[in-house]
């Protein structure tokens, strides 16, 4: 989609350029049209373009009178497309003939019979020039090219098929450069949108790229420092996360047995005290083992991805649990439909994936409401799609797309409990299984998020849940 809207766009701007160029040649030669050349022309040798025309004529005009001249006229009319207008010395023209006020006008400015007065158009030519005829007497002689009335038959029907073949050809020489700029622009932009959807071995320059020695091929080279800078730090980071939480699990294995101890030898007036250490102990705890999984996930050391999974059987499970949970803080988790399907994949993954986000919708909805689930198979993209949905405040639009992000907290909720880490692991565990995640304030109140698996390749009928029933 992005490759022919981009192709077409560059293609298409290219092509309006030049056939407007061309467009711009053609009306700049009708422009040219009203006069192209209007000079008067004195050879040194004197006028011998107009002179044996205007000889003849004369010779013909004054041994034979007007019939011998028109004749003569009518003769070199059948040979050539000129027309010859000879005129005495008050204006009046000798045959007859009626002639435009240009011919006329050129006529009275001939005065010298060494000089030829010149007019070009693309349309018409006009020469002019004074002539002394045989009795002595002074004449004009003009002759006016054929004029051509109209810019089709000027050019005639060739010049048609001519421009059509200079816009197809113009076409393919565009359909070239379209593609030269193409290409390489696809090809960062693509790089560009793996690294942002969380491909960190995106990279932009490949063989064919490489060897070009223009700003596309430094553009490209420039993404993929860029891409494998980041992908280093994003590593780092990673591997100094998964140290510390790793490195932290021992002391506070040791914390917790040094507790366990304090209770037994402290008396009851160091009760509480112990008792907020081992909660802040049990936060801590589950904490690194959050950061733990997420960290394996992340670097494929997760549990093994073979496995055939029946999600019906996993969300009716969680549900199942969930809905304990639930109860005793007066809210309650249903499991709407659950059409039987299977994926393949880490079974744990996906049932703390999907934990993750009933747990949240239990702690957000509204006491007295439910939180809903639904396992809907869709045929058509071979998925099955969970989606969780709660009674409660939703979140801002502006931090839906950070949801999924790892310690990733809505602002200002004034929320105690947990550590942003629960939707980041859910969405980790899904890209396991190539699946995706979405989030959305659903209307009429909650939040809604949705879970993408794909199918396995066999799947049977829908069935509806007995706790819906
Ligand atoms: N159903 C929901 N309704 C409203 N806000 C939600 C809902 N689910 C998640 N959130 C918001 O999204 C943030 C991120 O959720 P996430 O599950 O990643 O972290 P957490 O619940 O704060 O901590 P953890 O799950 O690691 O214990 C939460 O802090 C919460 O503000
Ligand atoms: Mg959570």
């Amino acid at each position: 989609m992005l490759r022919s809207r981009l192709f077409l766009r560059i293609f298409g701007w290219f092509w309006v350029a030049l056939a407007g160029m061309l467009a711009t040649l053609l009306l700049m030669f009708l422009a040219l049209d009203a006069e192209m050349v209007s000079t008067k022309w004195t050879p040194a040798t004197g006028n011998h373009l107009l002179k044996p025309y205007a000889d003849e004529a004369l010779r013909r005009y004054v041994n034979e009178g007007s019939a011998g001249l028109q004749d003569y006229i009518h003769s070199h009319q059948a040979a050539s497309p000129g027309r010859i207008y000879v005129f005495d010395s008050s204006g009046r023209e000798l045959t007859g003939q009626s002639a435009s006020a240009r011919v006329r006008a050129m006529a009275a400015a001939s005065s010298d019979p060494k000089q030829m007065d010149l007019r070009l158009s693309m349309r018409e030519g006009v020469l002019s020039s004074a002539a002394i005829g045989p009795d002595s007497k002074k004449y004009a002689i003009v002759v006016e090219m054929e004029r051509r009335p109209h810019i089709v038959p000027a050019f005639g029907l060739g010049a048609i098929w001519a421009a059509v073949l200079a816009l197809v050809v113009v076409a393919l020489l565009c359909l070239v450069i379209a593609k030269q700029l193409a290409a390489p622009l696809l090809q960062v932009t693509l790089a560009t949108r793996r690294l942002a959807g969380g491909d960190l071995s995106a990279r932009a320059l490949d063989a064919k790229m490489a060897k070009r020695q223009d700003e596309f091929a430094a553009l490209a080279r420039d993404f993929d420092n860029m891409a494998a800078r980041i992908e280093t730090l994003v590593h780092v980071q990673e591997r100094l996360l998964w140290d510390i939480s790793h490195e932290l699990r021992s002391p506070l294995t040791r914390l917790s047995l040094a507790l366990g101890m304090a209770r037994r030898k402290a008396g009851s007036d160091a009760k509480s005290a112990l008792d907020r250490i081992e909660r802040e102990t049990e936060q801590l705890n589950s904490l690194i083992e959050q950061l733990l999984t997420l960290a394996r996930i992340k670097g494929g050391a997760g549990p093994p991805m073979n496995e055939i999974v029946d999600l019906a059987k996993v969300v009716s499970e969680v549900a199942l649990d969930a809905d304990f949970e639930a109860r005793a803080r007066n809210r309650l988790v249903s499991l709407a439909t659950a059409d039987v399907c299977e994926t393949v994949g880490s079974r744990d993954l996906l049932k703390s994936a999907i934990e993750n986000v009933v747990r949240n919708g239990i702690r957000h909805t509204t006491e007295g409401t439910e939180v809903s689930i639904n396992l809907a198979v869709k045929e058509q993209e071979q998925c099955a799609v969970i989606s969780i949905r709660d009674h409660g405040p939703g979140v801002p639009d502006s931090a839906l797309r950070h949801l999924f992000d790892t310690f990733y907290r809505v602002p200002e909720t004034g929320e105690k409990e947990g550590s942003g880490l629960g939707l980041a692991i859910t969405q980790q565990a899904i890209a396991a299984h190539s699946g995706w995640v979405k989030a959305e304030n659903a209307s009429g109140g909650g939040l809604l998020v949705q879970l993408g698996v794909p199918l396995c390749p066999v799947n049977s009928a829908s069935v509806t849940s007995p706790e819906s029933s």
